[in-house]
């Protein structure tokens, strides 16, 4: 059975306390074992992060990273620096990296073949704009961003892998996808992995779905078949919604 993930993206979110009371309110619940709770703070509050969370089964995951191993990249953050605190996954292929940072499918290709060579967990985020929607493009845009990923890992490599569905025009909007929209993405991306490697990888890849995943429609959204779980926002930067996000898929 593939595991089931969740995971709190707090953005440009939460100060060193702010963060600090989080997690300890999230330390004191419980929830399946079979559960992958994650929480990506900002870089500078993920090594006090992590050790608030060290013997816990959540783990820390940073929102960023470079492609490079070090250099003269002011503002940057590397995997070996990530690495050196413990953090072993990162989100990569964020929408507001893409718009609000251009990061573009090279920007993104190269991060994640730097993470995934040195070992580290990748988050992949995909998903289409309204535009994208509305002129009926949606498939082909996907499977473009797909594309930096899809031929080029090795089997293994995708153990490394999950990927994150946010459609853009349900990011931060109050309008998320339909459970019955997520479900045919989802499905459409596992095919595509099936057809490029095989039906059993395709089966073994977390999907999870982004965009304005609350408390009244995470049950719902979690219930299809291809969906593996959350990348949650806003509802993430409150203890209550977050708990209950993780308590809809349990
Ligand atoms: P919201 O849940 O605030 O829509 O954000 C989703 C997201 O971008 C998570 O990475």
């Amino acid at each position: 059975m593939r595991k089931k993930v969740i995971i709190g993206n707090w953005k440009m979110n939460n100060d060193k306390k702010e963060t600090a009371d989080l997690l300890l309110s999230l330390l004191k619940e419980t929830w399946k074992k079979e559960i992958n709770v994650k929480v990506s703070p900002s870089f500078v509050n993920l090594e006090n992060a992590e050790k608030i969370l060290k013997n816990s089964p959540i783990e820390v995951v940073a929102q960023n990273m470079h492609y490079e191993n070090e250099g003269a990249y002011t503002g940057e953050i590397s995997y070996k620096m990530l690495k050196s605190i413990n953090i072993n996954s990162v989100i990569i292929g964020h929408s507001e990296r893409r718009t609000i940072f251009s990061e573009n499918d090279d920007i993104i290709k190269r991060k994640i073949v730097t993470a995934l060579n040195n070992k580290m967990h990748v988050i992949f985020c995909f998903g289409e704009s309204s535009e994208n929607r509305n002129e009926n493009k949606h498939y082909e845009i996907i499977s473009e961003q797909l594309d930096v990923v899809m031929h080029s890992l090795t089997k293994n490599q995708w153990n490394q892998i999950i990927l994150a569905y946010e459609p853009v025009w349900a990011i931060g909007t109050g309008v998320n996808a339909t459970p019955e929209q997520a479900q045919e993405i989802h499905k459409y991306v596992r095919n595509k992995i099936a057809i490029a490697y095989n039906k059993n990888l395709a089966n073994s890849v977390p999907i999870i779905y982004g965009g304005s995943l609350k408390p009244n429609n995470s049950k719902e959204i979690f219930s299809k078949p291809d969906i593996d779980g959350g990348l949650v926002g806003g509802a993430s930067l409150s203890f209550k919604d977050f708990y209950s996000i993780i308590k809809s898929i349990d």
